[in-house]
This record gives C-alpha cells, structure tokens and sequence, in this order.
C-alpha cells in the first residue's frame, strides 16, 4: 500500500505541506508506504498527448502508476486551487487515476477555509475517475495553524491523521478489489 502526497503549494514553508506530512505520517502508523510527489520542475501542458512531454512526464507519471492512493493538498488561491497543481493534473493521461483513491486538504488565510478549493479538487478528482473519500480537511488561518511541523489548533491533527487512516483503509479495499484473480 502506497500513500504519496502532491503539494500545490511550492513555498519552501508550506502549510499546505505540514498539513499533507500529519496526514501521510497517520498513513505511515496505518502501514503505508508514503512520500511525496514533487511538480515543482513539470513543464507546461500545452496539449500535446502526455507522453510527448519527456522524462520528467514520464517520471511523475511513473510515480502516480505505482501510487495506491494519493493526498491532494493545495493552499486557495483566488477561491480555487493553485495552477501549478492542476497542471500537474492536466500531465496525466485519461487513465493515470481512473480507480485511484484520493484524499483531499486545503488551507486558507482567511476565516472561511478553503471549502471552495476542496470543491473544485473533488470536481477534478471525479472527471479524472478517482475515488474520492467523503472526509476532506479546511484549514483556515492557515498562517498560525502549524508550527515545527505540529498542528496548533485543537482537534486539527486528528482531522488530518482520520484522513490519512481512512486512506489507507479504503485504499486496501480498492487495492484488493483492483488485484489480478489468482
Ligand atoms: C495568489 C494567492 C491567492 C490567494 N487567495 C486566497 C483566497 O482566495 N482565500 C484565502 O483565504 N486565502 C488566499 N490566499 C492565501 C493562501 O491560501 C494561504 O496563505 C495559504 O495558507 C498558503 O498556503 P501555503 O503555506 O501552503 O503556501 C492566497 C494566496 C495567494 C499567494
């Protein structure tokens, strides 16, 4: 079983990320394998058919092939998720997540959360052919959320550890289900 995580949010100090590694250390107590995914250096989709990209395409999408399930995360940007994440999404091909299992986070500066960016991930999610778990995490005020890499604020890492545990437990199930017949 393998958990990897995609941060949208390419800060060096990311909220998004603390949030994403309590999420994938909870999948880790579960049994996973975990890491992260890193879209920092894709290029540009411009349209072509996706394995016309090169390596660093074919890499990420080797990457996603051996994931079981995969932790979206990404800051709101403008009421939505960040660009460089749905272009990394937009370099997958029709099939790289079809019957994958994904977990969604979000954070927000302000108030409200993030409600509309984990909207619009599950929107994505589905036109893919993903799984996407009921559960999701909002991080308002994300900016004094984390500090060291620890949740703040009551009851946030236990949101993000749920999360990552159902991940594992329902991306068993699929794994299971998706196993060739012996
Ligand atoms: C271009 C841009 C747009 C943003 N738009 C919003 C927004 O619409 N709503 C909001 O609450 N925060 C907004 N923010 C703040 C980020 O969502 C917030 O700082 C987030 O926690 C940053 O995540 P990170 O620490 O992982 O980079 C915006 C930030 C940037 C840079």
């Amino acid at each position: 079983m393998r958990v990897l995580a995609i941060c949208g949010s390419l800060r060096p100090s990311s909220s998004t990320r603390d949030a994403l590694s309590l999420a994938l250390a909870a999948a880790e107590r579960g049994g996973a394998e975990v890491g992260y995914v890193d879209i920092s250096a894709l290029p540009w989709c411009d349209g072509r058919a996706v394995d016309a990209y090169g390596p660093g395409v074919d890499a990420f999408r080797k990457q996603l092939a051996g994931a079981d399930a995969l932790l979206l995360g990404s800051p709101e940007y403008h009421g939505s998720f960040t660009g460089v994440l749905k272009n990394a999404l937009d370099l997958c091909g029709p099939d790289d997540l079809k019957g994958k299992l994904i977990g969604l986070v979000a954070t927000a500066r302000g108030d409200a959360g993030a409600m509309n960016t984990l909207n619009h991930l599950r929107q994505v999610s589905r036109w893919v052919g993903a799984w996407v778990l009921p559960a999701q995490v909002s991080v308002p005020n994300a900016g004094a959320a984390f500090a060291d890499g620890k949740a703040t604020r009551d009851g946030l890492d236990t949101e993000l550890s749920a999360l990552g545990q159902e991940l594992v437990r329902y991306g068993r199930l699929l794994a299971a289900d998706n196993a060739p017949a012996t």
